[in-house]
Parts: C-alpha cells; structure tokens; sequence
C-alpha cells in the first residue's frame, strides 16, 4: 500500500499527539513529535543560559545542538534526546512549557527544526504533529489534519497529565499557560499556527480516542486510495 504523509496541527492539548500515536501504530507509519524539538532547544537554551534575543547567541547555540528521536520499545514511542541524553521527561515540565512559544517565534530556531523534519520526511510513511507542519513543512501532504477542542477540555486533559507528575500544578496555572502559548503560536510572524486550507478539521471535544482514531483511519483509507 503506498505510503503517504499526514500531517496534524492545533492548539495545545487538543489530542493531536494521542491521534498521531495511534494512527502510526495503526499504519506501521513513524510518529514525529515536532513540538519535543522546539522544547528541547528551549531546555537547552535555558540550561546553557543563552540570550534569545541575541541572532549571534542563537546561531551558535544551534550549532551546538543534536536532536535525535530514539525509539524506545517499552513506551513504543521515540523519546527525544538533546546532545545524546533522554529528554523526554524534562522538556514536559512547566519551565519549558512557559518559554517555548518565545523560542519557537525565532527565525533561525524554524529554520534549524524545520529542515530537519522535512528530511525526516523524505521516506514518507509519517505522521507528524505540531503548528506548522501542513502549512509550512509538508505542504504538499496527503492528508492534513486540523484538530481543535473547547478550552476548558484542553485544560482538563492536560491538568490530568501533570497532576498525575506534580501534585502542586494548579487548573489555573496551566490554562494561563495554553492559552498565552494558543495565542503567541497563532500571531508570531513566521509559520503561525494556521489551518491549511486543504486540511479537514476535527473538533474532539465529545469524541473519545477511540471514536477519533475510528473516523480518521477512514480519512487515511480516502487518502491513500486516491494516491493509488
Ligand atoms: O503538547 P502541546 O500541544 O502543549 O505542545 P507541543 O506540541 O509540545 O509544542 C510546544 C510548543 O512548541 C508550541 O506551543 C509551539 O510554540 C511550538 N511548536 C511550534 O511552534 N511549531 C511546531 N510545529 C510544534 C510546536
Ligand atoms: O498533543 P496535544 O498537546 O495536542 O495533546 P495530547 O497530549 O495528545 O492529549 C492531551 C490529553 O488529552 C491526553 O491525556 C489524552 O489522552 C487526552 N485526550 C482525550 O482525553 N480525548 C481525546 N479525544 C484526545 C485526547
């Protein structure tokens, strides 16, 4: 069966990567986790006290910086690794979550992720999620994805995460952080978080992963049969 790339964008904690997980594992597709490597270039900015504001900073902190997506067979998924060490946890936690939108509205920084998820591209057989990644990244995909839930859902998911890790968070404390993230995601100038127009929306705010995974796995069929 051919192969094709799907791509999945929206706000923050509408589902998009539990989507992007079930249909590679359905697929026997790559997820990419496009979001994992503009935090991990805000941890290590953070970490290595780097001035944002500063394009000589930036460009020589990016050139010491690896990304690599390793696969771990417990979890099934990639987990991101920064300069060979796992990530995964440390790029979740609140400190990344209130500077990454800051960091992902830089120039250089798009550029550096965005080359190196289009190479990740080129077998296809993918599902990436993110903000721009139908737009600007794979704008010639097969099928685009536009997800989107009520606010107060998106905080609840995403409370009952980081509750289970920290049980100092506050429902307050993460809805401030969605929606100022929402809101620099979709104003920043480059590549701001837009619906491709060729992309279908999907609003799972009554919909369980189930149902969601059961309605799109149809979109996909659509999509590779007319590839045929
Ligand atoms: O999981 P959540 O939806 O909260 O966020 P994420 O996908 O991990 O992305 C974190 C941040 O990275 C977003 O709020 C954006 O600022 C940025 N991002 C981006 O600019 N472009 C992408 N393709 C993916 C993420
Ligand atoms: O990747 P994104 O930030 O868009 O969201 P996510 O991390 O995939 O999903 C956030 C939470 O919402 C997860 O705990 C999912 O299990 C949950 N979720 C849900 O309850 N119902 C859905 N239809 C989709 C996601």
């Amino acid at each position: 069966m051919k192969k094709v790339i799907i791509t999945i964008d929206g706000y923050s904690s509408c589902g998009k990567s539990t989507l992007a997980k079930q249909l590679a594992a359905e697929l026997d597709y790559v997820y990419i986790d496009s979001g994992a490597m503009y935090r991990a270039i805000t941890l290590y900015f953070i970490q290595n006290r780097v001035d944002w504001n500063d394009t000589d900073e930036v460009n020589e902190a990016l050139g010491n910086i690896s990304l690599e997506f390793v696969y771990n067979p417990i979890t099934n998924v990639s987990e991101m690794t920064l300069n060979g060490e796992n990530v995964e946890h440390m790029i979740r936690e609140m400190l990344v979550a209130e500077k990454v939108s800051e960091v992902a509205a830089i120039k250089e920084v798009r550029e550096f992720a965005v080359a190196q998820q289009q190479q990740m591209g080129k077998q296809r057989g993918i599902v990436m999620d993110g903000r721009d990644i139908g737009t600007t990244v794979f704008p010639h995909a097969e099928l685009k994805i536009f997800m989107t839930a009520d606010t107060a859902i998106r905080v609840e998911r995403r409370y009952k995460e980081l509750y289970a890790k920290n049980k100092n968070i506050t429902l307050h404390e993460i809805k401030e952080n969605l929606e100022l993230r929402d809101y620099i995601d979709t104003n920043r100038e480059i590549s701001p978080l837009r619906k491709a127009e060729d992309a279908i929306i999907l609003d799972n705010s009554q919909l369980s992963t189930d149902e969601q995974l059961k309605l799109v796995m149809q979109w996909v069929e659509d999509a590779i049969m007319v590839q045929s």
